[in-house]
């Protein structure tokens, strides 16, 4: 395809958060400082053309916020759609699985939302479906395509911090207000899947394959009363196969203290410099060539593109960052991050961290890549 293709046809499944790429995609974005009296969409490379949940009330407030397109209860007719290129899944985690197998077997390219599996048998299933049909995934890590932290990441590729000798990543999100809305996440999920997804990606784009994890979990009274399956509350030292360091958190059964910290940090500790990437704040904190500190905040500037101007709003910008990522990739066959392979990667880490956790052994996390049977040639195809 030419860089001047149209854009390549989202179709969403799941329209709770799912809800946020199309109305990310479908509506300009909001004047704010700067951008007053443009009409500007997010993404030149992908559309929003459909969205599909078998929830009635779900379907007719996504079809509220972005209308004009085409809206259905049956996953099967929007993977029978022409105009469908990718299908991007938001089903509660346990579904991903099924839904991205049957989503490459109808011909479609698949985002699909953190966590991409968390099961070996589902991560064994979609790397099958994948090697069979040759479709394309990107897995949708939010936090990745977040302002500050692509902003720290270009510093990084730039060589600002030098080589990273230790990066220390968490999110901590108080959780109640979610098991009440979505009561598979205290049943059917892990925490070290549903939110570590987030510090630990983040840790594997930074500390590249992890050799070894050590993790310790507990439940929080919060996560007793509402009878979490999974412990909700990690802490983990890993060392990847370079040597680096990295440390990761996650509680979600905090009494939030509301200015303390962000909820997802990543501080990075490098032999040239160090810095700070900060969600749901847009601050990226790093240290000059004279050593002093600057602070950039994009709050203002970007709230319109990342929040709708909701300040601390829904993820309108990372979602559309990374659909637009990932549609001009398939047009222009460039490389796309973190793809189906990083993805089952990270999936190994985080199951990982859960067997540790569980069993208090130091866990090679290659003993999981060999449950799932990634191959050394597929693992060296990422960066
Ligand atoms: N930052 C992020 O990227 C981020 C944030 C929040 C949630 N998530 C992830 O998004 C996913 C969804 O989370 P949520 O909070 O929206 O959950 P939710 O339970 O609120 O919504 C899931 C939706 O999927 C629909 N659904 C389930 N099975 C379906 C099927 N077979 N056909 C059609 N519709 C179906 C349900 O009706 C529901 O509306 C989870 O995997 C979660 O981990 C990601």
């Amino acid at each position: 395809m030419t860089p001047s293709s149209p854009p390549l046809g989202v179709g969403v499944l799941g329209l709770h958060e799912g809800r946020t790429l199309l109305v990310g995609l479908n509506t300009p974005i909001p004047a704010t400082v700067g951008t007053a009296g443009e009409t500007a969409y997010r993404s030149p490379h992908a559309r929003a053309v459909a969205g599909c949940d078998m929830n009635p009330d779900k379907l007719a407030a996504a079809e509220h916020d972005a209308p004009g397109l085409y809206y259905t209860a049956d996953y099967d007719a929007l993977l029978a759609r022409s105009d469908v290129d990718i299908v991007a899944i938001y089903t509660p985690d346990p579904m991903h699985g099924e839904h991205i197998e049957r989503a490459f077997r109808a011909g479609k390219h698949v985002i699909c939302t953190k966590p991409l599996v968390n099961s070996v048998d589902d991560a064994k299933r979609i790397l099958t479906a994948a090697r069979e049909t040759g479709m394309k995934l990107l897995v949708g890590q939010s936090t990745r395509f977040f302002e500050p932290f692509r902003r720290q990441r270009a510093a990084f590729e730039r060589g600002d911090v030098g080589t990273v000798e230790l990066a220390d990543a968490h999110y901590n999100h108080r959780m109640d207000w979610y098991y009440d809305k979505s009561p598979w996440a205290a049943t059917d999920s892990d925490w070290v899947y549903l939110g570590m997804s987030h510090p630990l990606d983040l840790l594997r784009w930074y500390c590249g394959p992890i050799d070894t994890v050590h993790a310790v979990g507990t439940r929080s009274a919060l996560g007793r009363k509402y009878n979490v399956a999974s412990n909700d509350l990690y802490t983990v030292n890993v060392v990847g196969k370079d040597g680096t360091l990295g440390r990761a958190l996650g509680h979600y059964g905090l009494h939030e203290l509301p200015s303390a910290r962000n909820a997802i940090e990543l501080m990075l500790y490098g032999s040239e410099g160090s810095s700070l990437a900060q969600y749901h704040d847009m601050r990226y904190l790093h240290t000059g060539p004279d050593g002093a500190e600057i602070k950039e905040d994009y709050l203002y500037e970007k709230r319109g593109y990342y929040f709708n101007n909701e300040v601390h709003g829904m993820h309108y910008g990372e979602f559309s960052n990374y659909a637009d990522h990932f549609a001009a990739a398939l047009l222009h066959g460039t490389p796309h991050a973190p793809g189906l392979v990083e993805g089952l990667e990270t999936f190994c880490l985080m199951e990982a961290v859960r067997r540790s956790a569980e069993t208090g052994a130091v866990v090679r996390v290659d003993d999981i890549v060999g449950l799932i049977g990634l191959t050394e040639a597929e693992r060296a195809s990422v960066a």
